[in-house]
């Protein structure tokens, strides 16, 4: 598996493989890989002739009292994962080559990145948007991987592509989870033992809306209630927000077909996200 830092060297990379009649499938990562990344690259080695993999902790997602610094990191271990699962390139640039220091054009999304996750993460999706925006420019895939575990994430970064006629399709994939529930992240890394067994209260939350919809349950208050009232029983979780949404991420009162229920938890220092949809 190729390791390229530079735009250059993958502009030509992907060049090469572009004059083989070869396909491009991306899949853009800040790396600490886990299972959840890997059925993506699995997903993409199947659907494309060359899979590039992008590892890179990018800044401009992270306010100034986000946890840039202490994500996680562990390229080898990465590295290891990504052949076992036949990516044939990674992608990891240092941020002077992602970002020059005097730019000053970037990707603002609207509507959709104001509700939800963008209430307390106001500059968040811009960041992404816009450093999504460039790998798509740097590799120009044919397909690009994302996760239904950033739900809003990948509502947000298809909306893009639509309106910017980026030309890649967007692949959504599902939630890979823990044998007992949790939602696979990076993050869990954070958590202490006593912290990892409160962690379960979202995937529970998760559980407990998605059964209220099969039986026929309607009413996103009903449901919510429901899924807020658990989490609240566990003393180390902090509720952020347990929100119903549409496709726009405009709150709905009647779950139906395509409805988000989402979720962002604190447990102890820790934000976690979980979701399904309806
Ligand atoms: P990161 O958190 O590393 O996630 C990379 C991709 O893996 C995302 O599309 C995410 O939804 C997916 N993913 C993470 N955990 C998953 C799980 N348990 N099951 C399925 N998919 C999972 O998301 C980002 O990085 C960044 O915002 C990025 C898009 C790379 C832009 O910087």
């Amino acid at each position: 598996m190729k390791i390229l830092t530079t735009v250059k060297e993958v502009r030509e990379y992907v060049k090469n493989q572009r004059m083989q009649g070869k396909t491009i499938g991306l899949v853009p990562t800040m790396g600490y890989l886990h299972e959840g990344h890997a059925s993506l690259v699995k997903k993409s080695v199947a659907e494309c002739d060359v899979t590039i993999v992008s590892i890179f902790v990018n800044p401009t997602q992270f306010a100034p009292n986000e946890d840039f610094e202490a994500y996680p990191r562990d390229l080898e271990h990465d590295v290891a994962l990504l052949t076992e699962c036949g990516a044939d390139c990674v992608f990891h640039p240092e941020a002077s080559e992602m970002y020059f220091a005097d730019a000053t054009t970037t990707i603002v999304p609207d509507v959709l990145s104001k509700n939800l996750c963008g209430k307390t993460r106001p500059i968040h999706f811009g960041g992404v948007c816009t450093v999504v925006g460039k790998l798509f420019n740097i590799v120009t895939p044919d397909k690009a991987f994302f996760g239904q575990k950033d739900a809003q994430q990948l509502a947000i970064i298809k909306r893009m592509v639509r309106d910017l006629n980026f030309g890649v399709e967007i692949i959504g994939c599902p939630i890979i989870r823990e044998e007992d529930g949790l939602a696979k992240s990076s993050r869990n890394t954070y958590l202490n033992a006593e912290e990892r067994k409160a962690a379960l209260c979202l995937s529970e939350a998760v559980k407990i809306g998605m059964e209220m919809v099969e039986k026929g349950e309607k009413s996103t208050k009903v449901i919510l209630s429901a899924m807020i009232e658990h989490i609240k029983k566990e003393p180390l979780a902090k509720i952020d927000y347990v929100q119903a949404v549409d496709g726009s991420m405009q709150d709905v009162e009647e779950a139906e077909k395509d409805t988000l229920f989402a979720m962002a938890v604190y447990i102890g220092k820790t934000r976690l996200i979980d979701n399904f949809m309806v």
